[in-house]
Protein backbone atom coordinates (compact mmCIF):
# COMPACT_ATOMS: atom_id res chain seq x y z
CA UNK A 1 0.00 0.00 0.00
CA UNK A 2 1.30 3.41 -0.67
CA UNK A 3 1.73 5.91 2.07
CA UNK A 4 3.12 9.18 2.11
CA UNK A 5 5.71 10.91 4.69
CA UNK A 6 3.59 14.04 5.64
CA UNK A 7 6.08 14.97 8.85
CA UNK A 8 9.27 14.02 10.96
CA UNK A 9 10.65 15.11 13.89
CA UNK A 10 12.98 14.34 16.64
CA UNK A 11 13.68 14.95 20.27
CA UNK A 12 16.27 14.23 22.72
CA UNK A 13 14.89 11.87 25.72
CA UNK A 14 16.07 10.00 28.81
CA UNK A 15 16.81 6.52 29.11
CA UNK A 16 16.35 4.58 32.48
CA UNK A 17 19.69 5.46 32.77
CA UNK A 18 19.68 9.07 32.98
CA UNK A 19 21.06 8.96 29.35
CA UNK A 20 19.79 11.26 26.53
CA UNK A 21 18.70 9.34 23.56
CA UNK A 22 16.96 9.96 20.43
CA UNK A 23 13.12 10.06 20.18
CA UNK A 24 11.89 10.42 16.60
CA UNK A 25 8.07 11.95 15.71
CA UNK A 26 6.64 10.39 12.14
CA UNK A 27 3.14 11.43 10.58
CA UNK A 28 2.09 9.26 7.78
CA UNK A 29 -0.84 10.17 5.69
CA UNK A 30 -2.19 12.06 9.07
CA UNK A 31 -1.28 9.01 11.45
CA UNK A 32 1.79 9.45 13.85
CA UNK A 33 3.89 7.13 15.17
CA UNK A 34 6.76 8.09 18.01
CA UNK A 35 9.41 5.68 18.85
CA UNK A 36 12.79 5.99 20.62
CA UNK A 37 16.36 3.64 20.69
CA UNK A 38 17.59 2.25 23.47
CA UNK A 39 21.41 2.17 24.32
CA UNK A 40 23.61 -0.89 25.28
CA UNK A 41 26.65 -0.84 28.00
CA UNK A 42 28.01 -3.83 27.45
CA UNK A 43 28.08 -3.38 23.51
CA UNK A 44 29.96 -5.59 20.38
CA UNK A 45 32.57 -4.10 19.16
CA UNK A 46 30.82 -4.89 15.54
CA UNK A 47 27.86 -3.20 16.10
CA UNK A 48 26.33 -0.03 14.82
CA UNK A 49 27.40 3.07 16.18
CA UNK A 50 24.19 4.50 18.52
CA UNK A 51 25.58 8.22 17.89
CA UNK A 52 27.73 10.03 15.38
CA UNK A 53 30.80 11.07 17.38
CA UNK A 54 28.82 9.49 20.90
CA UNK A 55 26.79 12.68 20.56
CA UNK A 56 22.66 12.39 20.86
CA UNK A 57 23.49 16.31 19.94
CA UNK A 58 24.97 15.99 16.67
CA UNK A 59 22.41 13.21 15.88
CA UNK A 60 19.53 15.28 16.25
CA UNK A 61 21.16 18.47 14.52
CA UNK A 62 21.98 15.69 11.42
CA UNK A 63 18.54 14.81 11.56
CA UNK A 64 16.78 18.18 11.17
CA UNK A 65 19.78 19.32 8.71
CA UNK A 66 19.85 16.10 6.69
CA UNK A 67 17.23 13.65 6.68
CA UNK A 68 14.04 15.40 7.78
CA UNK A 69 14.69 17.18 4.32
CA UNK A 70 15.14 14.20 2.28
CA UNK A 71 12.12 12.50 4.00
CA UNK A 72 9.24 14.81 4.72
CA UNK A 73 6.69 14.89 1.46
CA UNK A 74 8.51 11.35 -0.07
CA UNK A 75 6.05 8.25 -0.90
CA UNK A 76 6.79 5.09 0.73
CA UNK A 77 5.31 1.59 0.58
CA UNK A 78 6.70 0.31 3.54
CA UNK A 79 9.69 0.84 6.11
CA UNK A 80 11.93 -0.83 4.05
CA UNK A 81 11.83 2.21 1.83
CA UNK A 82 12.66 4.59 4.72
CA UNK A 83 15.41 2.16 5.71
CA UNK A 84 16.85 1.64 2.13
CA UNK A 85 17.25 5.65 2.45
CA UNK A 86 18.63 5.99 5.96
CA UNK A 87 21.22 3.42 4.74
CA UNK A 88 21.38 5.27 1.47
CA UNK A 89 21.98 8.67 3.40
CA UNK A 90 24.41 7.19 6.23
CA UNK A 91 27.01 5.44 3.68
CA UNK A 92 29.08 3.60 6.12
CA UNK A 93 28.65 -0.18 7.67
CA UNK A 94 28.17 0.71 11.08
CA UNK A 95 25.44 3.78 10.81
CA UNK A 96 28.33 5.59 11.96
CA UNK A 97 27.22 9.10 10.16
CA UNK A 98 23.87 9.05 11.12
CA UNK A 99 24.04 7.46 14.33
CA UNK A 100 22.00 3.71 14.30
CA UNK A 101 19.18 4.92 17.28
CA UNK A 102 18.33 7.68 15.05
CA UNK A 103 17.88 5.29 11.79
CA UNK A 104 16.21 3.18 14.10
CA UNK A 105 13.87 5.13 16.26
CA UNK A 106 13.01 6.30 12.46
CA UNK A 107 12.42 2.69 10.99
CA UNK A 108 10.00 2.16 14.21
CA UNK A 109 8.51 5.23 14.35
CA UNK A 110 7.47 4.97 10.69
CA UNK A 111 6.26 1.12 10.67
CA UNK A 112 4.05 2.21 14.06
CA UNK A 113 2.13 5.11 11.91
CA UNK A 114 1.84 2.57 8.60
CA UNK A 115 0.37 0.20 10.64
CA UNK A 116 -2.23 2.93 12.17
CA UNK A 117 -3.07 4.27 9.35
CA UNK A 118 -3.70 0.48 8.04
CA UNK A 119 -5.90 0.07 11.23
CA UNK A 120 -3.74 -3.00 12.69
CA UNK A 121 -1.64 -3.19 15.47
CA UNK A 122 2.27 -2.84 14.90
CA UNK A 123 3.16 -6.76 15.28
CA UNK A 124 0.39 -7.50 12.74
CA UNK A 125 1.51 -5.21 10.12
CA UNK A 126 5.29 -6.49 10.72
CA UNK A 127 3.90 -10.62 10.53
CA UNK A 128 1.99 -9.79 7.15
CA UNK A 129 5.33 -7.80 5.79
CA UNK A 130 6.95 -10.85 6.67
CA UNK A 131 4.60 -13.63 6.06
CA UNK A 132 4.96 -14.69 9.95
CA UNK A 133 2.68 -16.00 12.16
CA UNK A 134 2.07 -14.13 15.32
CA UNK A 135 2.84 -16.24 18.33
CA UNK A 136 3.69 -14.42 21.56
CA UNK A 137 7.18 -15.47 22.74
CA UNK A 138 8.55 -16.76 26.48
CA UNK A 139 10.22 -14.16 28.26
CA UNK A 140 13.22 -14.44 29.39
CA UNK A 141 14.31 -12.09 32.21
CA UNK A 142 17.07 -11.26 34.24
CA UNK A 143 16.80 -11.97 38.05
CA UNK A 144 20.89 -11.15 39.39
CA UNK A 145 23.25 -9.20 37.51
CA UNK A 146 26.62 -7.97 37.69
CA UNK A 147 29.75 -6.99 35.31
CA UNK A 148 29.04 -3.85 33.59
CA UNK A 149 25.21 -3.82 34.58
CA UNK A 150 26.04 -3.29 38.50
CA UNK A 151 28.71 -2.20 40.80
CA UNK A 152 31.93 -3.66 42.07
CA UNK A 153 31.05 -6.29 44.35
CA UNK A 154 28.52 -7.94 42.28
CA UNK A 155 29.23 -11.43 40.22
CA UNK A 156 31.65 -11.07 37.10
CA UNK A 157 28.97 -12.69 35.01
CA UNK A 158 26.31 -10.50 33.33
CA UNK A 159 23.17 -11.75 34.15
CA UNK A 160 21.63 -14.74 35.66
CA UNK A 161 18.62 -15.49 33.94
CA UNK A 162 15.01 -17.58 34.06
CA UNK A 163 12.89 -18.73 31.45
CA UNK A 164 9.53 -20.51 32.09
CA UNK A 165 9.26 -23.35 29.56
CA UNK A 166 5.53 -24.20 29.12
CA UNK A 167 3.32 -21.77 30.28
CA UNK A 168 -0.17 -21.86 29.31
CA UNK A 169 -0.38 -18.84 28.90
CA UNK A 170 1.81 -15.09 28.55
CA UNK A 171 0.21 -14.20 32.02
CA UNK A 172 0.98 -17.30 33.97
CA UNK A 173 5.09 -17.01 32.09
CA UNK A 174 5.23 -13.03 33.15
CA UNK A 175 3.93 -14.20 37.02
CA UNK A 176 6.50 -17.24 37.04
CA UNK A 177 9.22 -14.63 36.44
CA UNK A 178 8.15 -12.33 38.94
CA UNK A 179 7.62 -15.14 41.59
CA UNK A 180 11.11 -16.15 40.87
CA UNK A 181 12.46 -12.35 41.40
CA UNK A 182 10.72 -11.91 44.81
CA UNK A 183 11.69 -15.36 45.76
CA UNK A 184 15.66 -14.41 44.99
CA UNK A 185 15.04 -10.94 46.81
CA UNK A 186 14.02 -13.09 50.05
CA UNK A 187 16.79 -15.31 50.01
CA UNK A 188 19.29 -12.56 49.54
CA UNK A 189 18.03 -10.64 52.46
CA UNK A 190 18.40 -14.22 54.44
CA UNK A 191 21.96 -15.05 53.39
CA UNK A 192 23.45 -11.12 53.21
CA UNK A 193 23.14 -8.87 56.70
CA UNK A 194 21.75 -5.61 55.99
CA UNK A 195 21.45 -5.82 52.16
CA UNK A 196 19.51 -3.12 51.23
CA UNK A 197 18.44 -5.23 47.60
CA UNK A 198 19.90 -2.67 45.71
CA UNK A 199 19.59 -3.65 41.90
CA UNK A 200 21.53 -3.20 38.74
CA UNK A 201 20.82 -1.59 35.21
CA UNK A 202 17.98 -3.82 34.10
CA UNK A 203 16.44 -4.41 37.63
CA UNK A 204 18.04 -7.48 38.86
CA UNK A 205 19.50 -7.63 41.99
CA UNK A 206 23.33 -6.92 41.99
CA UNK A 207 24.46 -8.42 45.50
CA UNK A 208 28.08 -8.75 46.93
CA UNK A 209 27.69 -12.27 46.08
CA UNK A 210 30.15 -14.74 43.76
CA UNK A 211 28.82 -16.09 41.33
CA UNK A 212 28.32 -19.54 42.57
CA UNK A 213 26.38 -18.49 45.19
CA UNK A 214 24.31 -16.39 42.75
CA UNK A 215 23.74 -19.03 40.63
CA UNK A 216 22.50 -21.29 43.71
CA UNK A 217 19.90 -18.99 44.66
CA UNK A 218 18.03 -18.38 41.27
CA UNK A 219 18.48 -22.28 40.65
CA UNK A 220 16.53 -22.78 44.26
CA UNK A 221 14.06 -20.41 43.75
CA UNK A 222 13.76 -21.68 39.93
CA UNK A 223 12.77 -24.94 41.32
CA UNK A 224 10.58 -23.68 44.07
CA UNK A 225 8.19 -21.78 41.50
CA UNK A 226 8.18 -24.39 39.55
CA UNK A 227 6.65 -26.86 41.92
CA UNK A 228 4.28 -24.31 43.21
CA UNK A 229 3.18 -23.04 39.56
CA UNK A 230 3.52 -25.96 37.76
CA UNK A 231 5.53 -24.77 35.32
CA UNK A 232 8.81 -25.55 34.18
CA UNK A 233 11.35 -23.03 34.57
CA UNK A 234 14.88 -23.23 32.94
CA UNK A 235 18.11 -21.21 34.50
CA UNK A 236 20.71 -19.46 31.76
CA UNK A 237 23.49 -17.01 32.05
CA UNK A 238 24.89 -14.15 30.43
CA UNK A 239 27.93 -14.06 30.55
CA UNK A 240 28.77 -11.06 28.29
CA UNK A 241 32.67 -12.87 28.16
CA UNK A 242 34.16 -9.63 26.56
CA UNK A 243 33.94 -8.16 29.80
CA UNK A 244 35.58 -11.02 31.86
CA UNK A 245 38.40 -11.70 29.58
CA UNK A 246 41.78 -10.14 30.25
CA UNK A 247 43.36 -9.66 27.62
CA UNK A 248 47.34 -9.32 28.80
CA UNK A 249 47.07 -12.69 30.77
CA UNK A 250 44.91 -14.24 28.19
CA UNK A 251 42.44 -15.54 31.00
CA UNK A 252 38.61 -15.22 31.96
CA UNK A 253 38.51 -13.37 35.41
CA UNK A 254 36.25 -14.90 38.23
CA UNK A 255 37.56 -13.00 40.92
CA UNK A 256 34.81 -13.54 43.16
CA UNK A 257 35.53 -17.41 43.12
CA UNK A 258 39.26 -17.07 43.15
CA UNK A 259 39.21 -18.15 39.35
CA UNK A 260 41.50 -16.74 36.42
CA UNK A 261 41.06 -19.51 34.02
CA UNK A 262 42.69 -19.83 30.26
CA UNK A 263 40.51 -20.54 27.58
CA UNK A 264 40.42 -24.25 27.92
CA UNK A 265 39.95 -24.51 31.82
CA UNK A 266 37.36 -21.81 31.67
CA UNK A 267 35.22 -23.89 29.13
CA UNK A 268 35.29 -27.07 31.24
CA UNK A 269 34.06 -24.39 34.27
CA UNK A 270 31.70 -23.12 32.31
CA UNK A 271 30.41 -27.22 31.79
CA UNK A 272 29.88 -28.06 35.62
CA UNK A 273 28.15 -25.25 36.35
CA UNK A 274 25.85 -26.24 33.17
CA UNK A 275 25.54 -29.82 34.71
CA UNK A 276 25.27 -28.80 38.02
CA UNK A 277 22.67 -25.86 38.32
CA UNK A 278 21.06 -27.11 34.83
CA UNK A 279 21.40 -24.38 32.81
CA UNK A 280 19.80 -24.32 29.60
CA UNK A 281 21.11 -21.13 28.17
CA UNK A 282 24.46 -19.87 27.89
CA UNK A 283 24.22 -15.93 26.27
CA UNK A 284 28.65 -15.20 24.83
CA UNK A 285 30.44 -17.64 26.90
CA UNK A 286 33.38 -16.13 25.23
CA UNK A 287 34.82 -12.83 24.15
CA UNK A 288 33.57 -11.48 20.74
CA UNK A 289 35.80 -13.07 18.22
CA UNK A 290 36.18 -16.49 19.79
CA UNK A 291 33.49 -18.49 17.37
CA UNK A 292 35.94 -21.33 18.03
CA UNK A 293 34.92 -21.77 21.59
CA UNK A 294 31.55 -21.09 20.84
CA UNK A 295 31.70 -24.43 18.76
CA UNK A 296 33.42 -26.60 21.67
CA UNK A 297 31.03 -25.43 23.90
CA UNK A 298 27.93 -26.06 22.01
CA UNK A 299 29.69 -29.71 21.15
CA UNK A 300 30.06 -30.14 24.72
CA UNK A 301 26.87 -29.12 25.99
CA UNK A 302 24.12 -30.75 23.54
CA UNK A 303 21.35 -29.87 25.14
CA UNK A 304 22.37 -26.29 26.41
CA UNK A 305 21.24 -22.91 24.40
CA UNK A 306 24.45 -21.43 23.18
CA UNK A 307 23.52 -18.01 22.51
CA UNK A 308 25.58 -15.09 20.22
CA UNK A 309 24.97 -11.78 21.00
CA UNK A 310 28.62 -9.57 20.91
CA UNK A 311 29.01 -12.27 19.11
CA UNK A 312 26.62 -11.79 15.91
CA UNK A 313 25.26 -8.35 16.65
CA UNK A 314 22.05 -8.64 14.90
CA UNK A 315 24.04 -9.15 11.55
CA UNK A 316 23.01 -11.71 9.11
CA UNK A 317 26.13 -12.39 7.99
CA UNK A 318 27.50 -12.84 11.43
CA UNK A 319 24.71 -15.16 12.36
CA UNK A 320 25.50 -17.40 9.39
CA UNK A 321 29.10 -17.65 9.85
CA UNK A 322 28.43 -18.88 13.55
CA UNK A 323 25.54 -20.75 12.78
CA UNK A 324 27.33 -22.91 9.88
CA UNK A 325 30.14 -23.56 12.05
CA UNK A 326 27.46 -24.67 14.58
CA UNK A 327 29.37 -22.19 17.56
CA UNK A 328 25.64 -21.57 18.38
CA UNK A 329 22.39 -22.79 18.68
CA UNK A 330 20.83 -19.57 19.50
CA UNK A 331 21.15 -15.55 18.66
CA UNK A 332 20.06 -12.25 20.18
CA UNK A 333 18.33 -9.99 18.27
CA UNK A 334 18.74 -6.17 19.18
CA UNK A 335 17.45 -4.15 16.74
CA UNK A 336 19.85 -1.30 17.31
CA UNK A 337 22.59 -3.37 16.96
CA UNK A 338 21.82 -2.78 13.05
CA UNK A 339 19.99 0.03 13.33
CA UNK A 340 16.65 -0.84 11.27
CA UNK A 341 13.51 -3.46 10.78
CA UNK A 342 15.08 -4.08 7.42
CA UNK A 343 18.41 -5.44 8.52
CA UNK A 344 16.91 -6.79 11.79
CA UNK A 345 14.62 -8.97 9.95
CA UNK A 346 17.37 -9.74 7.44
CA UNK A 347 19.12 -11.32 11.13
CA UNK A 348 16.15 -13.00 11.93
CA UNK A 349 15.33 -14.93 8.19
CA UNK A 350 18.88 -16.12 8.54
CA UNK A 351 18.71 -17.51 11.68
CA UNK A 352 15.43 -19.28 10.62
CA UNK A 353 17.38 -20.61 8.23
CA UNK A 354 19.84 -22.09 10.16
CA UNK A 355 17.07 -23.25 12.83
CA UNK A 356 18.38 -21.29 15.50
CA UNK A 357 16.50 -19.93 19.09
CA UNK A 358 15.73 -16.21 18.48
CA UNK A 359 15.84 -13.72 21.22
CA UNK A 360 14.33 -10.52 20.68
CA UNK A 361 16.37 -8.56 23.11
CA UNK A 362 16.27 -5.07 25.46
CA UNK A 363 19.06 -3.09 26.09
CA UNK A 364 20.58 -2.23 29.48
CA UNK A 365 19.31 1.46 29.16
CA UNK A 366 15.27 1.49 28.04
CA UNK A 367 12.84 3.72 27.30
CA UNK A 368 9.18 2.44 28.19
CA UNK A 369 8.28 2.28 25.15
CA UNK A 370 7.00 -1.33 24.07
CA UNK A 371 7.48 -2.02 20.48
CA UNK A 372 10.06 -4.72 21.14
CA UNK A 373 6.91 -7.45 21.82
CA UNK A 374 5.94 -6.30 18.65
CA UNK A 375 8.78 -6.96 16.70
CA UNK A 376 9.40 -10.53 18.39
CA UNK A 377 5.54 -11.76 17.73
CA UNK A 378 5.95 -9.92 14.01
CA UNK A 379 8.82 -11.50 12.90
CA UNK A 380 8.21 -14.67 15.10
CA UNK A 381 11.37 -14.65 17.66
CA UNK A 382 10.51 -17.38 19.83
CA UNK A 383 11.77 -15.86 23.14
CA UNK A 384 11.94 -12.28 24.11
CA UNK A 385 14.47 -10.68 26.42
CA UNK A 386 13.23 -7.97 28.26
CA UNK A 387 13.96 -8.40 31.78
CA UNK A 388 11.54 -8.68 34.48
CA UNK A 389 10.47 -5.81 36.95
CA UNK A 390 11.24 -1.73 36.59
CA UNK A 391 8.97 0.87 34.57
CA UNK A 392 11.09 0.25 31.75
CA UNK A 393 11.01 -3.47 31.53
CA UNK A 394 7.30 -4.02 32.83
CA UNK A 395 6.00 -2.20 30.10
CA UNK A 396 6.94 -4.73 28.12
CA UNK A 397 5.58 -7.11 29.96
CA UNK A 398 2.54 -5.68 30.15
CA UNK A 399 2.21 -4.91 26.36
CA UNK A 400 2.43 -8.59 26.12
CA UNK A 401 -0.39 -8.91 28.01
CA UNK A 402 -2.20 -6.57 26.36
CA UNK A 403 -1.71 -8.59 23.12
CA UNK A 404 -2.67 -11.81 24.14
CA UNK A 405 -6.31 -10.54 23.85
CA UNK A 406 -5.70 -11.38 20.09
CA UNK A 407 -2.61 -12.99 20.31
CA UNK A 408 -3.78 -16.54 22.13
CA UNK A 409 -0.85 -18.81 21.38
CA UNK A 410 2.34 -19.08 23.45
CA UNK A 411 5.75 -20.37 22.26
CA UNK A 412 6.77 -23.75 24.20
CA UNK A 413 10.32 -24.75 24.63
CA UNK A 414 10.95 -28.65 24.07
CA UNK A 415 14.80 -29.06 24.12
CA UNK A 416 16.47 -27.73 26.82
P1 LIG B 1 23.75 -3.98 26.82
O1 LIG B 1 23.91 -5.51 27.21
O2 LIG B 1 24.28 -3.24 28.03
O3 LIG B 1 24.69 -3.80 25.65
O4 LIG B 1 22.36 -3.65 26.50
C1 LIG B 1 22.86 -6.39 27.32
C2 LIG B 1 23.34 -7.77 26.95
O5 LIG B 1 24.56 -8.02 26.86
O6 LIG B 1 22.52 -8.64 26.69
ZN1 LIG C 1 24.26 -10.16 26.07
Amino acid sequence: MAHKIKEIKGRLIYDSRGDKTIEIIVDVDGYVGQAAAPSGKSRGAREAEPFPNSSPETALILLQKEIIPKMKGIDIDSYETVDNLLIDLDGTWNFSQIGGNTALAISVATSIAISKAEGRPLYDYLASMTHTQPILPLPLGNVIGGGKHAGPGAPEIQEILVIPKNPKTISDAIAANIKVHKLVGKFLEEKITNYPLGRGDEGAYAPPINVEAALEIVYKAAKMVEDELGVKMGVGIDVAGTNIYNTRSERYELASVGLYLDTEEYLQYLEELANKYEIIYIEDPFKEDDYESFRKLSKALPKTYICGDDLVVTRSELIAKAASMEAIKAAIIKPNQVGTLTLTWEAVKTGKKYNLLLIASHRSGETTDHYLPHIAVGFGCKVIKAGIIGGERISKANELIRMNEEVREIQRLNAG
